[in-house]
């Protein structure tokens, strides 16, 4: 599996759980300070199954082609077909691919956008498309599904790599 800009790696226990130590972890991400903090996670947990790579996701060096991948919280990545693209040439044919993050809530809901706003100024270089942060993966995968939460302030999305090459 591949944690795509996995920051300080919040949700390696989680994906742990669900690939278990003979699964394999790829987590990437390219802020030297985040990683290091990934680093200690994986080393305080004990895990094994984890390689860390610090680079950005445009140029990773992908060790394996995996069964799937997760992007959380990283609209950057979602904007960038270059990493897309990366990301996606390493997932096998039919595997799995998920995404989750915020999104622009529909204007009545000021507060959410307020708070998009100030969250995303901290987390993102961007707020370009981010109406529909999921529209390159959508291009790219051919069963995506999206599901709204938080009253259309944020996104989950999943679906499958092509399998007729
Ligand atoms: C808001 S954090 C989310 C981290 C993690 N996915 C999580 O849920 O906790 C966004 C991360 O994306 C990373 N990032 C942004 N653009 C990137 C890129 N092009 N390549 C690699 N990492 C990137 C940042 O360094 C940061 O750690």
């Amino acid at each position: 599996m591949i944690d795509v800009a996995c920051g300080t790696g919040l949700t390696f226990a989680l994906i742990d759980d669900q690939i278990g130590p003979d699964g394999h972890l790829v987590g990437i991400d390219l802020s030297p300070d985040t990683l290091s903090r990934a680093r200690e996670r994986v080393a305080a947990n004990a895990w094994r199954n984890v390689t860390l790579i610090e680079s950005a996701i445009e140029d990773a060096a992908i060790p394996e082609v995996a069964d799937a991948a997760v992007f959380v919280l990283t609209h950057d990545v979602m904007r960038s077909p270059e990493a897309l693209g990366n990301v996606l040439a390493h997932v096998r044919p039919g595997g799995h691919i998920a995404a989750a993050g915020g999104k622009r809530a529909p204007t009545w809901v000021i507060p959410a956008n307020l708070y998009l706003r100030y969250a995303m100024n901290r987390y993102t270089t961007t707020m370009e498309g981010f109406d529909r942060p999921w529209r390159m993966l959508d291009a790219l995968l051919p069963d995506l599904r999206v599901e709204l939460l938080l009253l259309g302030g944020a996104y989950v999305a999943w679906g499958t790599t092509a399998t007729d090459g």
